[in-house]
């Protein structure tokens, strides 16, 4: 890797472990106000000291998130579509790499559809904006499996996961499943998992440690925290599985600490 593109990486992916807690924020490219977003700065901002990179669209970057907020961003730019369409899982090129630059991204998300019926168009359009993004050292995080249609097991996952490894992408968030290690072992790139749709608190960092158990570099994660009952102590304890290895149950009792106002972090 050139000075630039590890550079970018490391402020996705932290050195020191190996992991990374993305905040994804960018639900609104397809579903608009989304539950616990429709105020999105008040929500999002508090939880900016504990992501190590939020993923969200070019329009709430420039509306919602202060620039002089040093926290690294990972641009979504895959879309086309919106929630209502049958043909959701048909997305183009939303947003040039020269608008990431201008906007000083860290890395590019783009959604492949393996397996839906417009997997080609946006695979190549994925490769087109892996060439130029690499031109000037970007990473590219691949988001796989998006879709209610998809069977999200191990066998689907893991290739979704390799096929956008080996077209390109730095990263690769996909979702948690049994035999998650089959996912990381076949993935040449590190690999995130998405929260997916709002879950208690208590299973949803039992996902993260098992994942984490896996192999995951961490996660990518939305509902579950911004849905959260309290976001803030969602993320800190999210944060404490992902970054020091703190059990499930560990991790829930500092959410719930967290939560009564009793946390130490
Ligand atoms: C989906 O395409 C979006 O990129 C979301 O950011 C992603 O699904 C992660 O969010 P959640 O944890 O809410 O599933």
């Amino acid at each position: 890797m050139d000075w630039g593109m590890k550079n970018r990486f490391n402020k996705i992916i932290r050195p020191k472990d190996g992991r990374t807690v993305m905040l994804a924020v960018d639900h609104g490219y397809f579903l608009g106000p989304t539950t616990g977003l429709e105020r999105f700065a008040d929500t999002v901002v508090p939880l900016l000291p504990y992501a190590d990179t939020l993923m969200l669209t070019r329009g709430a970057l420039r509306n919602y998130i202060p620039p002089e907020s040093d926290v690294p961003i990972v641009l979504r730019v895959s879309g086309g579509t919106s929630i209502l369409n049958k043909n959701l899982l048909h997305e183009g090129i939303i947003t040039s790499v020269e608008e990431a630059i201008r906007l000083n991204a860290v890395g590019l998300a783009f959604s492949i559809l393996v397996g839906a019926e417009f997997e080609r168009d946006t695979i190549l359009n994925f490769t087109k904006v892996i060439d130029e993004a690499e031109r000037y050292g970007i990473p590219v995080i691949a988001v796989t499996a998006v879709g209610r249609d998809m069977v999200k097991d191990a066998k689907y996952l893991s290739l979704a996961t390799r096929m956008a490894g080996e077209l390109g992408a730095r990263i690769v968030k996909t979702y948690f499943c049994e035999n998650f290690e089959r996912v990381v072992e076949t993935s040449p790139v590190p690999v995130v998992i998405a929260g997916g749709k709002k879950i208690p608190e208590k299973d949803a960092l039992e996902m993260t440690y098992n994942a984490i158990q896996a192999g995951a570099a961490g996660v990518d994660m939305g509902r579950n925290i911004f849905q959260s009952e309290n976001p803030v102590a969602m993320i800190k304890a999210v944060r404490a599985v992902v970054h020091e290895n703190y059990t499930a149950k560990e991790a829930y009792e500092l959410f719930l600490a967290e939560k009564k106002g009793e946390g130490k972090n």
